[in-house]
């Protein structure tokens, strides 16, 4: 079986675009496949944070896992932090690794933008990336499209590595979904929906309320041509939604769009409110099951152990082909 490695930072505001960019696919690729997923909580200290609301983010972000269908029967569930394989790994990673390279990422070229220095962390992210997805022998590695270039990376220096290392890494393969891979801010739809921006209304949170729901998706930017139809470039505010409605409720797009045919935005959007809540429903009433019980504890302290032992041996094999250690 092929093993699969994936991971979301607990930062909060799970939204739409993680659901259906990411955790969607997860629950799909444990039918056929060793799943290991991880809460990337050491990625999350890239930016600062507030040590209590850190810890209770990581709970909500495991919480969520299980709520989407994750089943830790079949895949290990796991917080980075609790492996040391991770940041010894990035530090010898790190060592191979090309500041030119690091300074071309778009994902850090975005958030030191306008800045004379920036917080090195930031700059190492997808070292740290790198290492989770290779300590893990990893074949593939489900994303949203936006992880592209730090996939490209994490293969780049998986070769750079084996070429004077032979048969140190396995070098993975990302996946990435097509329609849907790409959600867009409700507010902004030129920026994809993010859990950092302020307005609360430019995503839908998967533990959001109902009524939240609505107001978001009533109040979403559109244009004033009035008619339904798919054009990224020129409608970019109704393909999305367009987008989330195919996504979510399996009509494809075209279909929507004779649906919608003579109907006006108000009416579209009434819709998708409907089926957006429909589809968040279960998915909050078993998180409000799962997140204080101890079988979420017991189901992440098992997850550590189990990724360790796999983790415990690649660094062997790691340090072994480096000659580091006795
Ligand atoms: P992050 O929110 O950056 O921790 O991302 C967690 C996962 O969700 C990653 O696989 C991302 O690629 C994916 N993702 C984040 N934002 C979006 C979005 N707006 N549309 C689709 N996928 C996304
Ligand atoms: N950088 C990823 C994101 O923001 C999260 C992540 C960290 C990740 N380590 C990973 C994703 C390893 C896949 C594999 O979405």
């Amino acid at each position: 079986m092929k093993r699969v490695f994936s991971g979301v930072q607990p930062t909060g505001n799970i939204h739409l675009g993680n659901y259906l960019g990411a955790l969607r696919q997860f629950v799909e690729l444990q039918e056929d496949h060793e799943c290991i997923y991880c809460i990337v909580d050491m990625h999350a200290i890239t930016v600062p944070q507030e040590p209590k609301e850190l810890k209770e983010h990581i709970l909500d972000v495991a919480a969520l896992y299980l709520a989407v269908g994750i089943d830790p029967k079949k895949s290990i569930v796991f917080v980075q932090s609790d492996v040391p394989g991770h940041a010894e790994l990035s530090w010898v990673l790190t060592c191979s690794s090309y500041t030119g390279e690091l300074s071309r990422m778009t994902q850090f070229k975005d958030k030191s933008k306008n800045k004379e220095s920036a917080p090195t962390g930031l700059f190492t992210y997808p070292v740290l990336m790198a290492a989770d997805i290779l300590l893990y022998d990893t074949d593939v590695v489900p994303v949203g499209n936006d992880q592209k270039q730090h996939i490209e990376l994490c293969r780049d220096l998986a070769i750079r590595v084996n070429g004077k290392h032979p048969n140190t890494f396995v070098v993975p393969d990302g996946r990435f979904l097509k329609s849907g891979a790409r959600i867009m801010a409700l507010d902004d739809p030129t920026k994809k929906m993010s859990k950092s921006a302020e307005n609360i209304h430019s995503r839908i949170s998967l533990l959001d309320e109902p009524s939240k729901i609505k107001k978001s998706i009533m109040k979403a930017t559109t244009d004033s041509e009035g008619i339904i139809r798919f054009d990224v470039e020129n409608k970019p505010g109704i393909s999305n939604l367009l987008n989330i409605y195919s996504v979510l409720s399996g009509i494809s797009i075209e279909d929507l769009e004779k649906k919608y045919e003579g109907k006006g935005y108000g009416d579209f959007k009434k819709d998708l409110v409907e089926i957006t809540v429909d589809a968040l429903a279960p998915i909050r009433a078993r998180y409000e099951e799962i997140r204080n019980s101890q079988m979420l504890i017991d189901v992440l302290k098992d997850g550590a152990k189990r990724a360790d032992e796999i983790a415990q041996k690649t660094m062997e094999r790691v340090k072994t082909n480096f000659g580091l250690g006795l």
